[in-house]
């Protein structure tokens, strides 16, 4: 139970200060301006209302693009409850926007339940997540919209751990955040022996913004465990080619800058991994002047960073020599102890892989003798016995969103207007979709890109017919095949 928990007529939150509602609206308005994707959906679907008596359970980083996604999907009919998907990046003054809502005052809230705040410990993560799932009069959700899976994860567990009769003791090796799990679904199957039975029985799907969340669903389909149908959301074309890599390109300079505001120019940075965030993040960095280096473990994207004019290396080659470590693998134990203790002093470690354990973070704390210094929120000085220092931002999670504001509005307009045409999918079409994972077809895909020309002054070339004909596509697309990799 969280201090921060309030209900004013009857509709609960947790944030951190409700008076940000204003500034936050403000930020919205503009963002709302820079997202036509989302904003031409409640035009197209605000009368027909397709996702009425759906009860949304969203768990993303809850920050003004958010916003404006909740806003929408709430126009489209949904009911819907948020929480962050991050424990450092909500912007407060966007999840207090989203609890007063459009119409409500600061003294009578007419928006959401959020329960989300920047800093949160992993104990009010983890109880917040569990806020989702109680709709009230006894009701769960009947869809999830996630970033990373943990919505979907908790469902899970708690459909194993209630099938199992008990939720089991942690063992040795389970990490501090695992522990916090079982504890938050021991209580859980204390309260309730089915609960989330009854819930993931309800649940028609979930829509999955992010490569890790992707990933644990693939394996959970796989396993032949997964609960409900899924659509991945991060494979359409207009999130991952976009979002990934030019937003990276956009928030983690930005971040960098925030946090520590170093010269860039003429720096080592290692990225580590070249797939679409390492791409984006080595072409920001370059673009300051930096020195990129690149490690990979596929061929193929080693091949593409070298062509790309990239040297790439092995960490240990140039781990005494570089100035920034970025991690973008999605990977874990990225950069080690052993990694960090060799880094020349204040090196600048970061991280924008979904999940803390690309960088040894448990480990570095546990070095004999080793200090942490604040330096602000979300930047520590990891002084090391023999005095030399290491930077680490946000903890080693997501340093774009944890010291910057994350992705700009236009690219995540792209993302979003995927996220709900996605719900509006498995909502509408119950019994289409099987317990496995899906991508948006090409032609909505090609939907997207085209909501977002207009804004950009596109002047799209059309097809003649003669011309379709000789390509064997249509006039009106789509334009290429499947396979086709962009
Ligand atoms: P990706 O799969 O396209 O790229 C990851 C790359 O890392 C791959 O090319 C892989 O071969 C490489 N890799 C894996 N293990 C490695 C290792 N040990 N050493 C060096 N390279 C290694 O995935 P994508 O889409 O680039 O996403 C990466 C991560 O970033 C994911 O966790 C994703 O969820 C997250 N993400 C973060 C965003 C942000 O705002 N910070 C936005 C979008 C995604």
């Amino acid at each position: 139970m969280s201090d921060k928990l309030r209900s004013i007529n009857g509709l609960d939150f947790a944030v951190a200060d409700l008076s940000l509602a204003e500034a936050g609206r403000h930020q919205l308005r503009l963002a709302e301006h820079e997202m036509p994707g989302l904003m031409s959906l409640r035009k197209e679907f605000g009368d027909s209302k397709p996702l009425r008596g759906a009860r949304i359970a969203g768990s993303l980083h809850m920050t003004v693009q958010t916003a404006v996604l909740i806003e929408t999907l709430v126009e489209l009919g949904a009911q819907v409850r948020w929480v962050s998907c991050n424990i450092f990046s909500t912007q407060d003054e966007a999840a207090a926007a989203t609890v007063v809502g459009p119409t409500g005052t600061v003294d009578a809230p007419a928006g959401v339940p959020v329960f989300a705040w920047k800093g949160e410990t992993l104990e009010e993560y983890w109880w917040a997540t569990m806020r989702l799932f109680d709709f009230g009069d006894g009701q769960g959700p009947n869809m999830i919209l996630d970033d990373g899976g943990d919505a979907t994860l908790l469902v899970h567990k708690g459909v194993e751990f209630e099938g199992a009769g008990a939720v089991p003791q942690p063992t040795e090796d389970d990490v501090h955040e695992y522990r916090i799990i079982l504890e938050t679904l021991r209580e859980s199957l204390a309260s309730s022996k089915d609960r989330f039975t009854k819930i993931a029985a309800e649940i028609k799907g979930v829509t999955e913004e992010t490569t890790t969340g992707v990933a644990r669903l693939y394996k959970l389909a796989k396993e032949g465990t997964l609960l409900f149908p899924a659509i991945n959301v991060n494979d359409a074309v207009t999130k991952s080619k976009f979002d990934n890599k030019y937003g990276i390109r956009h928030s983690l300079v930005d971040g960098l800058n925030r946090a520590t505001d170093v010269m860039l120019g003429g720096k080592l940075a290692v990225v580590c991994g070249y797939g679409d965030v390492g791409k984006g993040s080595a072409e920001t960095l370059r673009g300051q002047g930096a020195r990129v280096v690149v490690t990979e473990i596929d061929p193929i994207c080693a091949l593409q960073a070298s062509m790309d004019g990239m040297q790439v290396v092995r960490l240990e080659d140039v781990v005494g020599e570089a100035d920034l470590f970025i991690t973008t693998t999605g990977g874990t134990d990225i950069i080690t102890v052993g990694h960090l203790s060799a880094m020349k002093h204040n090196a600048i470690v970061g991280n924008v892989g979904h999940f803390d354990d690309e960088i040894d973070m448990a480990g570095l704390a546990k070095v004999p003798g080793i200090e942490k210094i604040e330096i602000k929120p979300q930047v520590h000085e990891w002084r090391f016995p023999d005095g030399h220092s290491v930077i680490v931002l946000s903890e080693g999670r997501l340093m774009n969103l944890g010291n910057a504001t994350g992705h700009p509005s236009f690219v995540m307009s792209n993302s979003f207007t995927n996220q709900v045409m996605a719900q509006i999918e498995l909502w509408t079409k119950p019994g289409a979709y099987e317990k496995q994972v899906y991508v948006l077809p090409k032609h909505l895909d090609e939907k997207v890109a085209r909501l977002h020309l207009d804004a950009l002054g596109v002047r799209l070339t059309t097809l003649t017919k003669k011309q379709a004909e000789y390509l064997g596509v249509d006039i009106e697309g789509p334009f290429k095949p499947e396979h086709y990799r962009y």
